[in-house]
Order: structure tokens, then C-alpha cells, then sequence
């Protein structure tokens, strides 16, 4: 299965810090915060990895990476990946991110992974019911705070099903958010063609998540252990260190 990282976006939350860099390139415990998306997959047994950013910083992050053989300072290997890169030259959402990976992934099953999501607990296990699942798509829940800053589902608890997904909802009809963890089947690249623009002028991954729901196509898991979206604010990426310092991430 092939794994792609989204590192592209606009980082609007994060003020003075993404003034000349990248958000993903901001340092989160001990690594540059792309680096958790991509041992995330990694630990899940995926190594063929398209990486999409924007053009502006495109440079640093194949400056980082290179081909995905990454050895640390102290010659411990990081990452043994396979790595190829997209560029997104305007951020129109992260539909159309995922839509630019459409010739990586051809007919195969995937899995993708916002550039700004950490998790406790490695992926693999849900990763494994994806593989045993025929076709559609899979996503995972987390109660957060507050979750109408995130994509929210819409749960019938009792079908376990989700009937909608809204992306942050002044309502929200639940008290999860859909973590940036999405894994597709090639089905998701007819979907972005026909999916709108939404009031903020972007191909919204919920849109993509409700054509699959529209289709009963789509299955979840509640994630175990945390999950943050490090792109909300400054204040939070010292949070997140202090997380990961005290019990690590992708475990
Ligand atoms: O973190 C989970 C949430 O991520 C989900 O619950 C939401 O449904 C989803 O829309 C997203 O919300 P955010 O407001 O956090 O999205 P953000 O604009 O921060 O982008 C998330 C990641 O996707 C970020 O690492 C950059 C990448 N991205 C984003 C956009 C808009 C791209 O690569 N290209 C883009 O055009």
C-alpha cells in the first residue's frame, strides 16, 4: 500500500512562526514535525510515500528528506522510505492535494496523512483492517475539546455508521473529530472531480468522505491513546512537545 503526506496549506494559525518557513519544518519534540506523519507511516509498514507541499518551501523539504533514506547526526537511520514529490501550486484544499497524487497511486488502496496530525499509538493496526477491507474508504474519530474546529461526524450509534460529516460545524453533531488520517480507495479521485468549492474557496476532504458515505462506502475506528492537529496555534506546539517528550508518539 502507498502512504502520501500533505504539507502543502497556508498555515494562517500559527503567526510569526510561518513568516519564512514551513509549518511542517517547526520543530515538535526532538524532529521537524513532518517527520511524525511519515514514521507514522513507516511504522504501518508503508514505505512508498508521495509528498505534497507547496512550491515556496518545496526546496527545504526535499533538502530534509532527499529520496526518504534519512540517517541522524549520530548515524541512527530515521526513516527508510521511498519518497516522491508533488507540488500544489495554489492550496485549493485538501481534496485537490489528494487529487494530485492521482498517477502515484493508480489502482491500489492508500492512506493519507495530514503533515500536521501526531498520534500516540502507531496506525498499523487500523491500517490492517483497511487491508482486509475490499473497497471504500476508512477514517478514525478522537474526541478532542472542542470539536467543532475539526471535521465532525454525524454517528447513528446504533447502525455504527456515520450519516454525515461536516467540516467545522458551528453545531457539531457529535463530540469527535475525523483526524487527518484518510484511507481511500482510487474510488476518491472521481469524487474530486465532482465535488464543489466550499464557502472558503477549497475541495474539502469532507466532501470526499461524504460522496463515500453517499455510496455506504465508508468505515471507522475510534483512535486509542491522544491525537493533536499541530497546526491550531503557537502555544499548542509546546503542548504537543511536552506530550511526546512525556510518552512518546507512534508508538
Ligand atoms: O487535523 C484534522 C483536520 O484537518 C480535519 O478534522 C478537518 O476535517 C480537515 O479539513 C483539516 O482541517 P484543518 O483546518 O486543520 O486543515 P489545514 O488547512 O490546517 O490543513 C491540514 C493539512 O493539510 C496541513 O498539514 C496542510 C495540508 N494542506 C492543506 C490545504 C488546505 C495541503 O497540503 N494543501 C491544502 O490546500
Amino acid at each position: 500500500m502507498k502512504g502520501i503526506v500533505l504539507a502543502g496549506g497556508t498555515a494562517t494559525r500559527l503567526g510569526e512562526l510561518t513568516r519564512i518557513t514551513n509549518k511542517h519544518l517547526l520543530p515538535i519534540g526532538d524532529y521537524p514535525m513532518i517527520y511524525y506523519p511519515l514514521q507514522a507511516l513507516q511504522r504501518a509498514g508503508i514505505t512508498e510515500i508521495c509528498l505534497i507541499s507547496g512550491k515556496e518551501h518545496a526546496g527545504r523539504f526535499i533538502e530534509l528528506l532527499g529520496d526518504g533514506t534519512v540517517v541522524d547526526r549520530t548515524g541512527v537511520e530515521v526513516f527508510n522510505l521511498d519518497i516522491t514529490y508533488r507540488m500544489q501550486t495554489k492550496p485549493g484544499g485538501i481534496a485537490q492535494a489528494i487529487a494530485l497524487a492521482k498517477n502515484f497511486v493508480g489502482n491500489d488502496k492508500f492512506v493519507v496523512v495530514l503533515g500536521d496530525n501526531i498520534m500516540e499509538y502507531s496506525i498499523a493496526p487500523y491500517v490492517k483492517k483497511f487491508v482486509e477491507q475490499s473497497d471504500g474508504a476508512r477514517i478514525l474519530l478522537w474526541k478532542p475539546e472542542n470539536s467543532s474546529a475539526y471535521g465532525v461526524p454525524d454517528i447513528d450509534e446504533e447502525a455504527k455508521t456515520i450519516r454525515q460529516v461536516e467540516e467545522k460545524p458551528k453545531n457539531p453533531k457529535s463530540l469527535y473529530a475525523v483526524i487527518g488520517v484518510y484511507m481511500l480507495d482510487s474510488r476518491v479521485f472521481e469524487y474530486a472531480r465532482q465535488i464543489l468549492p466550499s464557502a472558503r474557496g477549497e475541495l474539502e476532504v469532507t466532501d470526499l468522505l461524504n460522496e463515500y458515505i453517499k455510496h455506504s462506502r465508508l468505515e471507522y475506528d475510534i483512535l486509542q491513546g491522544w491525537w493533536r492537529d499541530a497546526g491550531q496555534s503557537q502555544r499548542e506546539l509546546h503542548e504537543i512537545s511536552a506530550l511526546i517528550y512525556e510518552t512518546g508518539a507512534n508508538k
